[in-house]
């Protein structure tokens, strides 16, 4: 399937919500909680990184750090929506990445745009391998799959525009 991820923060209604408690059999609710903490926990990181990535004064690449901060927002809320729908709640151990983010974040952009560029594809393709990971080990319900892939599909765009980037510095 294709996805369009030149959105960055898809439209949902009212009615997109709904509530999944005990929607699968036990087994399988343990894996998608699993899988839904994780990439959660992911996510916050990945916030932190571009949101700590952006230099007190402007500079040039504000507007794609800011798209692309807004886009893992996004992601960040797919999965906790996720996870109180299905009862659930996000990992408590989360803030060890918050500040693994922030050091990631941070460090590059005190390190200069090309590190903050080589951050990005590192951090990304870490994510598209894990990503990949849960897509194939978890019985997720239709609705969460499709968000799981975009989200992936995501992740691919960040380091596609990452990539680029760095290539026209060269
Ligand atoms: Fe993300
Ligand atoms: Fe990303």
């Amino acid at each position: 399937m294709r996805y369009d991820t030149g959105i960055i923060r898809p439209e949902m209604r009212d009615a997109g919500v709904r509530m999944r408690i005990g929607s699968a059999p036990p087994a399988d609710l343990r894996l998608v909680k699993k899988g839904l903490r994780t990439l959660h926990t992911l996510e916050l990181m990945a916030v932190n990184i571009y949101r700590c990535q952006l230099a007190p004064r402007p500079g040039d690449l504000d507007r794609v750090l800011v798209a692309a901060m807004c886009n893992e927002m996004t992601h960040l809320q797919d999965f906790q929506v996720k996870l109180y729908e299905y009862g659930w709640r996000p990992s408590p151990l989360r803030w060890a990445y918050w500040i693994v983010g922030w050091c990631f974040g941070t460090f590059s952009r005190l390190m200069g745009q090309k590190a903050i560029l080589r951050t990005g594809v590192w951090v990304e393709t870490k994510a598209v391998h894990h990503y990949a990971e849960l897509l194939a080990r978890i019985p997720w319900d239709d609705e969460t799959r499709a968000i799981v892939e975009k989200n992936q599909a995501d992740e691919y765009g960040h380091i596609e525009r990452w990539k680029g980037m760095l290539d026209r510095q060269r």
